[in-house]
């Protein structure tokens, strides 16, 4: 792995001459992608999906050419759904969508279809993308935040009771920008809604405490352009309300998916991602992966004297490790090392600061030993 990213490294600031068919190669093939979404999907993924660019249909028809009404891409489209709903082990009533709109839209759909004229809900406020799941809602009804972490910057899963009236219970699962995530999910006696955008398919949990679950595709699950909703059709559509069609999941439900044009290029790479996850042994495996990734990650933020974690440990993400240099240690060094070592992404975002290791589904665990070595390799030679 050095050896050829030092060759990488040396390509790159033009050590080499120009091999314009080396550096592709070593570009797809040995970046360590650590990107917080879109993000890292497996090689073998890319190039189905890029074959299918090519040629899918009947005649060579290309994927993103024909009609979403063909019978070959209805079986796409019911695959997809299927084993979503078999890899996650849904109830068998549940209804798998995959809709447009990013889980931004799902912000909205999760109220229209959940929250009664005049009701009230419950959120909890873990960092930004709960505050815009708390701000759509707040369009059309009562919404209680039950708990904030925001005094903290969010660095922890704020406690709270669970509560006992309102029509749901609303939380983000794992929170992408600041590296936390809920160890233990939630019970309560209201139905669960949750935005699990960045850590679907990553762990197993009772699907039956939940009303609806959504998640945009681009993290765990396949590229941007298509958002999974796992729907319980018992508990949507009791609101009372006149629902624009494209917001009421019960209208989806009866197009089976198909109300309008699918996203047919992401849903096609998301049942190919879907179809990877399976064969690298479901759920059990993905979760695996990724307590390994982790556990190396975060051994090493807490071993490395020069970095120092974000999140608190009993709150800390196994999608998204986010951490920074101890105080006064000059970090140019080490992005000089870590750019070098192929490694892309990690820089954190602007509201954390410091870096974000992504670590999800696809992610190799090997890319994070290149990434816990380039720590350690930045402590032996830091002044
Ligand atoms: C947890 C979470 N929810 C929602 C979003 C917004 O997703 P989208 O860009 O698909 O609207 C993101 C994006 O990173 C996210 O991480």
């Amino acid at each position: 792995m050095w050896e050829t990213n030092g060759l990488l490294g040396a390509i790159l600031t033009q050590k080499l001459p120009n091999h314009p068919k080396e550096i592709q190669h070593l570009c797809t093939m040995q970046v360590h992608n650590f990107s917080a979404g879109p993000c890292i999907l497996p090689q073998e993924v890319m190039q189905q999906a890029a074959e299918a660019v090519k040629s899918f249909g009947p005649g060579g028809l290309s994927l993103i050419e024909m009609s979403h009404r063909s019978k070959e891409f209805v079986a796409v489209m019911e695959e997809a759904r299927a084993l979503a709903k078999s890899l996650r082990d849904l109830p068998d009533r549940y209804e798998v969508l995959f809709l447009q709109g990013g889980a931004s839209l799902g912000f909205l759909t999760a109220a229209y279809n959940l929250l009664p004229e005049n009701g009230s809900a419950h959120y909890v406020d873990t960092g930004t993308w709960a505050n815009n799941a708390i701000k759509e809602a707040r369009h059309l009804g009562e919404i209680d935040v039950l708990a904030s972490s925001k005094e903290t910057n969010y660095d922890h899963i704020p406690s709270f009771d669970a509560p006992r009236g309102g029509s749901y219970l609303h939380i983000t699962s794992n929170n992408t920008i600041f590296g936390t995530q809920y160890a233990q999910l939630p019970k309560a006696p209201v139905p669960l809604v949750a935005d699990m955008s960045s850590d679907i398919f990553s762990r197993s949990f009772d699907a039956e405490d939940y009303a609806l679950i959504y998640a945009g595709a681009q993290k765990n699950m396949g590229p941007a352009g298509t958002v999974f909703y796992a729907v319980d059709p018992d508990r949507i559509g009791k609101t009372g309300r006149n629902i624009p069609s494209y917001l009421d999941l019960n209208v989806h439900i009866k197009k089976e998916s198909m109300f309008n044009t699918p996203p047919v290029f992401s849903v096609y790479v998301t049942l190919l991602m879907l179809r990877w996850m399976r064969d690298q042994g479901g759920l059990e495996a993905m979760q695996s992966r990724a307590a390994a990734r982790a556990a190396a990650m975060y051994n090493e933020i807490d071993r490395n004297p020069l970095f120092v974690g974000h999140a608190e440990i009993g709150s800390r993400s196994q999608m998204n490790a986010t951490f920074r240099l101890a105080e006064g240690v000059d970090g140019a060094a080490f992005d000089a090392l870590w750019a070098e070592a192929g490694i892309s992404g990690i820089k954190g975002h602007r509201s954390v600061g410091g870096y974000r290791a992504s670590m999800y589904n696809a992610l190799p665990l090997e890319s994070v030993q290149v990434l816990v070595s380039t720590m350690q390799h930045f402590e032996q030679h830091h002044g």
